[in-house]
């Protein structure tokens, strides 16, 4: 998830454009870049890894008259493709220098356009997917069939990319337009008295102007100073949506939410949605910086997962996954007790590193150890370029953008999604699984973006719940199979937000200790497993259930919406969608988090910033 915005007006565009980029660092750091039209039929291009005090430093060292002129765009970006360097950083040109282009997102089929584009001679100088773009607009705009018309080789080049992205373009010999298009990621106009902006969101633009106009999925939108128009990628026109911005800027930051972390709950069928999109080519799984050939996976005859904290509840959940499709022995140990317990580990080990920061201190010593071993590593890291997967043999990346919220919600959602996707190649590396097999079970991980979607349109009865309950010093959380780690996960949520004590078993374990902790009116969550894919499980679970009700718990039950014997032991009953058994946690997981933050948002507590905690322990 980048930061971008475009100017055309009457301003000087450089101060406009920096500001909107500092509105806008929290949704990507990674490096910062401007493109500044002079007018004279010359693009100035200032660009820096790192954060944006970075870039500030290197503007004043050029001097701002190398800067001048009223129309420009920026950039800060949380990397997908390509490491976080200064020749990654955004904008990227074409050949000529003329045009320039900042994005957002990822361009699914850029490999094949890069290859098209380089047997013509276009030498790329960067390693990412956008500049394939501007170099398709350019070879449209200087020999294609729209030569010297930059609107119409925009849309041209447009028609050619797949995938889900923003992308913003300018033209040195046409100062007074910006062309700007979106396939999924945000994109939004600001119609200022005599300019006019594009960015990512309001927060780019607040300041100057709050009246907005929403694209859709498939638009593009060419501004001038005082005009704006919208089409389809076809050059149909479209409306756009009108609207009044009425947040403040630090609600308008947080999407109009209180909290980041709320933002990011809703984010989540994005960041699924984000994570699993290009993994699927020709029927095939295909991870992102796999230095691990199918000969390599299939020498495998371990897998161990290593991580701390929701990491770790991923990485249990990995092992159903990994497990029921490839038959191999899946062992998941807390990263800060792997390597002190001298695992058996050899070069027929797969040791898979969930991390969403990729600097957390336990597991990058975990993965030093496994690598000393002579282990094979895959990371899977929401970060791009971090140490974690540096030192890994493979990584795959979630791409759930950048999570401000010290308690994770979305990348944990993100990283279900890559564990089984490492499971899918696995299966089909080995032969478990045939492609159609793959493929199905990757199209049913896909359908779950809407089913997440449908969870978070049904969450206000729990949040009703959780302010009913906010009083209660402690709240239990129990399920089975892949309900079990989604418990710990709830109880983990309750304890970082609310400071509250909250502890996770397997139902299964109740009877064996825990049930003394139940007393009268004692709040007790239960993830029920799916009445159809775990049918002995489910009576089981509801036999669980009137135990502890006899012994007056007040229980709380996440079940598929159907379930009538859920309901009947309920006395608070929460639906989710039916979902294949493995997908459950995907659904079961949200209302567990929605809980947690509405608790600590009724006891008064900061849900972005819990006390004690820190978004990457880089520790032991
Ligand atoms: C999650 O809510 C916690 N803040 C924490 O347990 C976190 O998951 C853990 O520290 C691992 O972090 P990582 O994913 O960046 O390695």
């Amino acid at each position: 998830m980048c930061g971008i915005v475009g100017y055309v007006g009457g301003r000087d565009a450089l101060d406009i454009v920096v500001e909107a980029l500092r509105r806008m660092e929290y949704r990507g750091y990674d490096s910062a870049g401007v493109a500044i039209l002079d007018g004279q039929g010359h693009t100035a291009i200032e660009k820096k890894a790192g954060r944006l005090e970075n870039l500030d430093k290197q503007i004043a060292t050029v001097g701002r008259d190398s800067l001048a002129g009223s129309t420009g765009m920026g950039h800060t970006r949380w990397a997908t493709h390509g490491q976080p360097t200064d020749r990654n950083a955004h904008p990227h040109v074409s050949l000529d220098g003329k045009i320039a282009v900042v994005h957002n997102g990822i361009i699914e089929n850029y490999a094949p356009l890069r290859a098209e584009l380089e047997a013509e001679g276009v030498e790329f100088a960067s390693d990412t997917d956008t500049e394939t773009a501007v170099h398709l607009i350019s070879r449209e705009y200087t020999q294609g069939a729209t030569a010297g018309d930059f609107v119409a080789s925009a849309y041209a080049a447009l028609r050619r990319l797949d995938g889900a992205f923003t992308l913003v373009f300018t033209h040195s010999d046409h100062p007074d337009t910006i062309v700007a298009a979106r396939r999924s990621t945000p994109l939004v106009v600001g119609v200022g008295d005599g300019e006019m902006f594009v960015a990512s969101d309001v927060t780019a633009f607040i300041e100057h102007t709050r009246d907005a106009v929403e694209l859709g999925h498939d638009e593009v939108v060419v501004i001038t100073a005082d005009s704006y128009t919208v089409t389809d990628f076809d050059q149909e026109p479209r409306e756009g949506k009108p609207f009044h911005i009425d947040w403040d800027l630090a609600a308008a930051e947080k999407g109009g939410h209180d909290f980041f972390m709320l933002k990011e709950i809703a984010e989540q069928p994005a960041a699924l949605a984000d994570t699993m999109l290009g993994h699927l080519e020709d029927g095939r799984i295909v991870l992102d910086e796999q230095r691990l050939t199918d000969d390599d996976l299939r020498d495998v005859d371990k897998v161990f997962v290593v991580a701390c904290g929701t990491a770790y509840h991923a990485g249990l959940l990995a092992k159903y996954a990994i497990e029921h499709w490839t038959r191999l022995p899946v062992e998941v140990e807390l990263a800060s007790e792997f390597r002190y317990r001298d695992p058996v580990l050899d070069r027929s080990t797969l040791v898979v590193a969930i991390s969403q920061s990729g600097e957390t201190a336990d597991t990058l010593e975990a993965v030093r150890h496994a690598k000393d071993q002579k282990a094979r590593v895959l990371a899977i890291c929401n970060t791009n370029g971090a140490q974690i997967p540096r030192e890994s043999d493979a990584v795959l990346y979630t791409h759930a953008g950048p999570e401000i919220g010290v308690a994770s919600t979305k990348c944990f959602l993100a990283q279900i999604a890559a564990a089984y996707m490492v499971g899918l190649a696995l299966a089909q590396a080995r032969g478990t699984k045939y492609a159609d097999e793959v493929a199905r079970e990757f199209a049913a991980m896909e359908s779950m973006t809407e089913a997440v979607r449908e969870v978070l349109d049904t969450m206000e009865p729990v949040r009703e719940l959780a302010r009913s309950l906010a009083h209660h010093n402690t709240v239990l959380f129990i399920g089975r199979h892949v309900g079990y780690p989604v418990a710990l996960e709830g109880a983990l949520k309750l304890k970082e937000l609310a400071y509250m004590h909250a502890e996770g078993f397997a139902a299964g374990e109740l009877k064996h200790g825990p049930i003394a902790l139940i007393e009268d009116g004692l709040p007790v969550i239960i993830v029920m497993p799916s009445p159809a894919g775990r049918a002995l499980l489910h009576s089981k679970m509801v036999s669980n259930i009137r135990e502890i009700q006899a012994r007056g718990a007040r229980t709380i039950v996440i079940s598929e919406a159907d379930d009538v014997a859920a309901q009947t032991v309920a006395d608070h009953f929460i639906p989710i969608p039916s979902t294949p058994t493995l997908l459950q946690p995907l659904v079961s997981t949200v209302p567990l988090q929605v809980f947690a933050a509405t608790v600590a948002q009724t006891r008064g507590y900061d849900v972005d910033k819990p006390r004690n905690l820190a978004k990457s322990v880089t520790v032991e």
